[in-house]
């Protein structure tokens, strides 16, 4: 395993999951874990985070020094680089700069094996404010910016290597090149970790952990939940009950289909629950998106208990929570964003214990893994929907009226964007119903009705997205139709924001 050592960057998952695209198995582990920690595994490399302190700040988080002589090589990014330097007593000058964004990287002649075979010059991606004004004694200078900043340094007897950007991005176009020199050169991995062994371990880890007891498992009729489902029935078959419970808050058609493909093709025992009035009663006259978040996740734990009660008993439910819902809700370092149902609304006195088999893993990982099991491509490679559904993208309170707003343009999206042949292209692709209204003219009559925006977004994973560039003839096939067939919208607009600023949802 390489560990990576989690420092609080917006990205340290990333590089977890960049390491495992090159099939070396890694997990991303808070800074204080102890040497003796990590000595009990099978450790090849470590890696420390970016993270958004200063090494100088009075509560910056360090490392375990003995962490050093574990004999495994050790690189050190951003903050990362910064706390190496800090601990081998290089200059390092606070504040000096703020470096964020594109830069352009010049690898010195005699630099490390990290940059083997690669442009001696190189875009790379910074983000930054501390600089290393010089590399500490018995350390040799990798790399620096046209700007003539400190960007790669160096240790090889000491096996210690450090870059003061971000490898693990895509705009740094040779990062991924590095971490392959890193994990396969310099640490000695082989790479024979594979998705097959990801389901083998998985269903040891849950057969162990379930032993002969009953599962309940929460199904939303997004890929998550459903791969999570079929992972576990993998692994415990008819000791897994799923209860999909339809809070009213779905997709046009979304319903039936989980019926068919997880009961009918795959075979898992499916309960569905129209939980649709309890759930709009609950919703009622609440407008604050964590507000509606928090209620709607509370009431799934609710109604599971009801079912879990009729059906059970049950010991563990199953949760399709993944990572980049963790790292978003806040772990102990990184700041919070938004409380993903799967994780912030959770009520504290849950009676259940919670499995969360996709918890390590990436959505595009979590897709990989549904193929793996055979879930329908369909449903595989359906576009992420978040578990709140259509709340969050009716602004304020939500009523049947104007869900039934959003159910419809969305159709009508999905259905524009499937004919375009985008579907698997755009990451994300939705209907808003803004809570605003403006004055248009239909048929010689003024009228006065809602904005509906169209957000569609291209993303790896998530976590950083832009618009989709949609050719003007759909988007305005797309606002035409919406117009004539959806009462109640006389004005369509296009989301150009990327994220960040904005999120991919607007609530
Ligand atoms: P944002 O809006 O934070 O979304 O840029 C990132 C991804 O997460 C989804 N999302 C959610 N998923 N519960 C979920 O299960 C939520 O409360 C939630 N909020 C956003 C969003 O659809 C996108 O894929």
């Amino acid at each position: 395993v390489v560990v990576v050592l989690d420092f609080g960057g917006q990205y340290n998952q990333l590089i977890a999951r960049r390491i495992r695209e090159l099939n070396v198995f890694s997990e991303l582990l808070p800074h204080d874990v102890s040497a003796s920690e990590l000595r009990a595994k099978n450790l090849k490399g470590i890696i420390f985070s970016g993270g958004p302190k200063s090494v100088f700040a009075e509560d910056a988080p360090m490392v375990d020094p003995a962490v050093f002589d574990l004999g495994v090589p050790v690189l050190g990014i951003c903050y990362g680089m910064q706390l190496i330097a800090h601990t081998f007593h290089a200059d390092v000058a606070r504040g000096a700069v703020r470096e964020y964004g594109r830069a352009d990287l010049e690898v010195q002649p005699g630099a490390s094996k990290l940059f083997a075979g690669q442009p001696t010059l190189q875009p790379v991606w910074m983000s930054h404010s501390d600089v290393v004004t010089h590399v500490p004694e018995g350390f040799q200078l990798d790399a620096k910016t046209t700007s003539g900043t400190v960007s790669a340094m160096s240790a090889p007897d000491k096996a210690v290597y450090a870059v003061q950007y971000h490898p693990e991005v895509h705009h740094s176009v040779h990062g991924m090149e590095q971490l392959r020199q890193f994990v396969f050169d310099i640490c000695g991995c082989k790479g024979d970790w594979t998705m097959q062994n990801l389901i083998s371990e998985s269903v040891d880890k849950i057969r162990e952990a379930v032993g002969d007891k009953r599962v309940l498992c929460a199904l939303s009729g997004g890929v998550d939940s459903s791969v999570a489902a079929a992972l576990v029935h993998r692994a415990i078959g008819h000791q897994l009950t799923a209860v999909f419970v339809d809070h009213g808050l779905l997709r046009k058609g979304e319903s039936d289909a989980v019926m068919e493909n997880l009961g009918g093709q795959l075979g898992i025992d499916v309960v569905r629950v129209d939980a649709s009035e309890r759930f709009l009663g609950k919703l009622r006259g609440v407008s604050d998106p964590e507000r509606k978040r928090k209620i709607i996740g509370e009431e799934f734990i609710r109604v599971f208990e009801a079912e879990s009660d009729r059906l059970g008993p049950f010991a563990y439910l199953v949760q399709g929570t993944l990572y980049t819902d963790i790292v978003e809700s806040g772990t102990k370092t990184a700041a919070t964003i938004k409380s993903h149902h799967n994780v912030g609304g959770l009520p504290e006195d849950v009676q259940f214990e919670i499995i969360e088999p996709l918890k390590e893993l990436f959505k595009d990982e979590v897709r990989r893994l549904g193929e793996e099991l055979g879930l329908p491509s369909e449903l595989v490679w359906r576009q992420p929907f978040p578990g709140p559904g259509l709340a969050i993208r009716v602004m304020g309170d939500i009523t049947e009226e104007k869900l039934a707003i959003v159910r419809e343009s969305d159709y009508i999206l999905r259905q524009e964007i499937a004919q375009a042949g985008l579907d698997r292209e755009i990451w994300q692709y939705f209907t808003v119903l803004t809570s605003n209204q403006t004055v248009g003219v239909m048929g010689d009559e003024r009228t006065y009705a809602f904005t509906l925006a169209i957000r569609a977004v291209v993303s790896q994973e998530g976590m950083t997205a832009d618009f989709a560039r949609i050719p003007w003839d759909v988007l305005a096939r797309i606002s035409t139709r919406i117009v004539n067939e959806v009462d109640g919208i006389n004005r369509v607009v296009y989301d150009i924001t990327s994220k960040p600023p904005a999120t991919i949802e607007w609530e």
